[in-house]
């Protein structure tokens, strides 16, 4: 009798308590009713996203760092910066990002269009005065005349910037990958290979317990224990910008934080000490290196991670003893599963 209630409430409990999810098929991305898409708005968003303009001074863009041609990302471990100093994570894919709750590593935004004026005003990344950014913008006819087009007057204000580009980065996405033609009944779209593999990421892989839904993630935080990148040990201008964002954040002991402390600079809770969100996995192939600190190089370490049973003293993962052959099958499974036809791509004349 006390098992079957246990059992009762355990089956209760799946879609609430996170054991994990299905995956799904592509479906179109959210829009916001206080952001709707346009033509013209998505046009001048892909404009702005690459205008030198919009940095402190004049050397980097959004694309710098997000870059279509590296999976929009930078291919480095630690991402680019503003010169003379260092960033201290890993610039993530912007592929498909309109569908993650959370955003940033530690998800310390809600929406996209909160998301991109940090970049615009972090003094690591873009360092620009965004006053004087609204006037250098105001300062070019070509965006005057767009921006009334897109807003109905010509009052070109930062939220108005960040709308636009939130509207641009709603249409980087990947759908229709073999994935989602074999969940959709299509037997002959994932290789016998692949097909392995699917079985392992929602089997004795578990990787579906948080890599789930239409974007392989789960809206969640997990501290695995990801080694530290050691740059972050040995780089004096890392450590600046890693104090720097901690006393931002009210962190007390800033000074001395030689590590990332993830979501807990977020919550300040102790179960979110150095956890970090579930990313996507979608075009996984063409985004290395991964983790927030790009501490793996390629899909073989970020697989060997999780066989091993995560990082140091987590109590999250446990390890998979999958054998070599596994391992390959799964690797089949991320590279020919979730990528999905070449994303067309023009770089737009800035005017
Ligand atoms: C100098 C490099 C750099 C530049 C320039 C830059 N970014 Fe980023 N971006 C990053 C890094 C690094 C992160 C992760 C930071 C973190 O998690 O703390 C990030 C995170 C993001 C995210 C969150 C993605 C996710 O999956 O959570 C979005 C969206 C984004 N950037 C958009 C932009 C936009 C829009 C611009 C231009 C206004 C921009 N970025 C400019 C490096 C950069
Ligand atoms: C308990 C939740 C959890 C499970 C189970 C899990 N992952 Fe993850 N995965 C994460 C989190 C969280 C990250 C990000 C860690 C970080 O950035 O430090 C991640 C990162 C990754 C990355 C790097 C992505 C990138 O863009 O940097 C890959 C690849 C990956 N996981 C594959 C897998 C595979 C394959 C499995 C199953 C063998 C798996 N994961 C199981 C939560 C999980």
């Amino acid at each position: 009798m006390k098992r079957l209630l246990w059992m009762i409430l355990a089956v209760l409990c799946l879609p609430v308590c996170g054991f994990g999810g299905h995956l799904e098929p592509f479906k179109e991305v959210p829009i916001p009713k206080a952001n709707p898409q346009t033509p013209a708005k998505i046009e001048l968003g892909r404009k702005l996203f690459f205008d030198r303009r919009l940095s402190g001074d004049g050397t980097t863009n959004c694309g710098t760092c997000h870059d279509p041609q590296q999976g929009y990302s930078d291919g480095l471990e630690i991402s680019l910066n503003y010169p003379t100093t260092r960033n201290w994570r890993n610039s993530p894919t912007l592929i498909n990002v309109a569908f993650q709750k959370f955003l940033f590593h530690d998800g310390r935004a809600a929406s996209l269009e909160d998301q991109a004026l940090f970049p615009l005003m972090s003094a690591f990344e873009m360092n620009q005065n965004l006053d004087y950014m609204e006037e250098e913008i105001r300062a070019v006819p070509e965006y005057v005349t767009e921006f009334t087009k897109v807003f109905g007057d010509a009052d070109i204000t930062r939220d108005r910037v960040a709308m636009a580009i939130a509207a641009f980065e709603r249409t980087i996405v990947s759908g229709d990958a073999p994935l989602d033609r074999y969940l959709k009944g299509d037997r002959n779209a994932l290789s016998p290979e692949a097909v392995k593999g699917y079985g392992l990421f929602t089997g004795k892989g578990k990787c579906t317990e948080c890599h789930f839904g239409v974007n392989l993630a789960d809206d969640r935080f997990h501290a695995l224990n990801v080694p530290e990148n050691p740059e972050h040990l040995t780089d004096p201008r890392i450590a600046a910008t890693r104090r720097f964002v901690a006393k931002v954040y009210h962190f007390k002991e800033f000074r001395t934080l030689a590590e990332d402390p993830g979501r807990f600079l977020i919550t300040g809770e102790r179960k979110d000490w150095k956890a970090f969100r579930t990313p996507t996995l979608r075009e996984i192939a063409g985004t290395a290196p991964y983790m927030h600190n790009g501490i793996s190089a390629t899909l073989d370490e970020a697989i060997e991670f999780f066989n091993a049973g995560g990082g140091k003293g987590n109590t999250v993962l446990t390890p998979l003893q999958l054998t070599a052959e596994e391992k390959r099958q799964l690797k089949v499974f991320l590279e020919e599963g979730l990528t999905g036809a070449p994303m067309a791509f023009t770089y737009p004349k800035i005017p």
